[in-house]
């Protein structure tokens, strides 16, 4: 087996390779990304949304992140795996060692990552000093959809540009390993990813950053209350799953299944003699 993807593996691909990372939020799902071959799988907070039914994703709490993490662990052998810091987990340095800790410790992820710039410097900076390499998230942030009023991209003007490049930057001089631009112009992804020597993630943040990230349910049609049309859906698996399901209740309802390969059967002679 292929040796696992590391944080500085991640740091070293500045400027050679493309960084593939998808989302994923149990064995099954980790295991899928993982033998398709992603750099890096993430167990998002999006796991409010598209696994849990969640609205927003402001009510995931932690014990469902280390639950959710530690399902992820098992199935995820090579890529480097990371886990969301959720709302509020994060909201002083204290509070993000320990937490950062039962992700790290309890849900066996090999890094985090939390939203923020400027503001989440302190913590970054505390949790790379105690061991944990941090992931950033800068641009729209969604654990700040209240204060955005909604799923709005960030930094369209120039000076919301120059607060997002501040927030990158503050990101990478506070030790983070690498940092997530979510729905932003290209021409300011361009700019942090040029200003930056550690990697540029990019969900619906153009092709210039250094990796790109999506979210496993849009990638592969499972969840469709709302696609961003940053998405590209590679496969319907929500329609084929509910057709196959379909197909299966049709076949019990007509007693074509379980058929005949389905069925155990005794030996005969142990029929003829349980008959007696
Ligand atoms: O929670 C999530 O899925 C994310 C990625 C889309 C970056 O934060
Ligand atoms: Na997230």
């Amino acid at each position: 087996p292929a040796a696992p993807v590391t944080a500085p593996d991640i740091m070293a691909r500045k400027g050679q390779d493309k960084i593939c990372c998808i989302t994923a939020y149990d064995y099954s799902s980790g295991m899928i990304a993982d033998g398709a071959g992603v750099d890096i799988v993430l167990v998002g907070d999006s796991l409010a949304m598209v696994v849990l039914g969640h609205e927003d994703t402001l009510s995931v709490t932690m014990d469902e992140m280390v639950h959710h993490t530690l399902a992820a662990s098992r199935g995820v052998k090579r890529a480097l795996l990371v886990a969301d810091m959720p709302f509020m987990s994060f909201c002083t340095v204290e509070r993000a060692l320990k937490n950062a800790g039962r992700l790290m410790a309890q849900g066996r992820a090999r890094a985090v990552k939390l939203e923020g710039g400027v503001a989440v410097a302190p913590q970054i900076r505390a949790l790379v000093e105690a061991g944990v390499p941090v992931m950033g998230h800068v641009g729209l942030t969604p654990q700040h959809i209240a204060r955005f009023g909604g799923f709005k991209a960030q930094g369209k003007s120039a000076e919301a540009a120059r607060a997002l490049i501040d927030d990158a930057q503050a990101v990478e001089e506070a030790g983070a390993f690498s940092v997530v631009l979510e729905a932003m112009p290209v021409e300011c992804a361009q700019l942090i990813t040029e200003a930056l020597t550690i990697p540029t993630i990019g969900i619906g943040a153009g092709e210039v950053t250094d990796g790109q990230i999506l979210v496993y349910h849009d990638v592969l049609g499972l969840f469709d209350r709302f696609v961003p049309r940053f998405v590209r859906c590679y496969a319907e698996l929500g329609e084929a799953s509910r057709q196959a399901l379909a197909q299966y209740c049709d076949d019990v309802r007509r007693g074509r299944f379980p058929g005949d390969k389905n069925t155990l059967y005794m030996p005969e002679d142990q029929v003829a003699q349980v008959r007696k």
